[in-house]
């Protein structure tokens, strides 16, 4: 017997013309191959800074190289992964949330090669210099404190986490990625702060400012939008 259960994110048939292209969006979205093809393409980026590794292809430094643009890759995850519920709401696409752990999973694939990409090549695996780099520097102290928060996330993503757990205090604590966000924007801050470049920073900032000022204001200053914030 089939399930009489609407397939994940699937949304009461809509009307007009409107509609008619959200209806196409959301089927889109609900397409089998939708998943696979967004997960090939977050695996782009690890693809090409491997083969860029691998030939050669970084530049003058290739370790800084490497370290900064997995730390990029990062944050445009983040940015990504808390925009699906803005977008979600705001254009009326319930199907994007089946998309929203698979990207949370990728933030905290390229924060872990980011770290580990730190620990080989500006530390060489010396653990003790690692923990002792943790105090001696604001940035790193941040960039760890958001990669902690990351795992603890990571860790609690999978659907038996979310039972044991009980979905108010699973809500409770996957709102930590708000956290992580003010701490990576910090991190970025710190670590350009010595070379006075912050134009990228700002991009972030404003960015990360927008999504959660959107979550704020549908908390607490839509009259309609109570609830949202249970969402990530
Ligand atoms: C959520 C976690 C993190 C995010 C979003 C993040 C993001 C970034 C970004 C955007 C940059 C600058 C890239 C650029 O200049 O284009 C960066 C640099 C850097 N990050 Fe992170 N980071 C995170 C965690 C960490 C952790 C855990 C460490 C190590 C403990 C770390 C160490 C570094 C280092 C060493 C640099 C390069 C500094 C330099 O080249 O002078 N980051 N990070």
């Amino acid at each position: 017997m089939g399930s009489a259960r609407p397939p994940e994110g699937a949304h009461p048939a809509p009307h007009g013309g409107r509609s008619l292209s959200r209806a196409a969006v959301q089927r889109a979205l609900l397409h089998p191959l939708a998943k696979p093809l967004v997960f090939a393409v977050w695996l782009l980026p690890f693809a090409w800074l491997f083969w860029a590794a691998a030939a050669d292809r970084l530049g003058a430094n290739p370790a800084e190289a490497l370290i900064r643009s997995l730390g990029d890759w990062t944050l445009r995850a983040l940015v990504l992964v808390l925009l699906v519920t803005p977008l979600r709401v705001s254009l009326g696409w319930p199907a994007l949330a089946r998309f929203r752990r698979m990207l949370g999973l990728f933030v905290f694939f390229y924060a872990t090669l980011h770290w580990l990409a730190y620990v080989w090549f500006d530390m060489g695996f010396d653990w003790a210099e690692v923990v002792a780099d943790i105090p001696k520097r604001p940035f790193i102290l941040v960039g760890t404190l958001a990669w902690l928060l990351l795992l603890a996330l990571a860790a609690t993503s999978f659907n038996r986490a979310i039972r044991a757990l009980g979905a108010p205090r699973w809500q409770a604590l996957h709102r930590l990625v708000y956290a992580v966000a003010v701490l990576a924007v910090l991190h970025f801050f710190w670590m350009r702060a010595g070379k006075h470049d912050f134009n990228e920073v700002a991009v972030y900032a404003v960015l990360f400012a927008a999504l959660l000022g959107w979550r704020a204001w549908r908390r607490w200053g839509a009259p309609q939008g109570r609830g949202v914030s249970s969402r990530i």
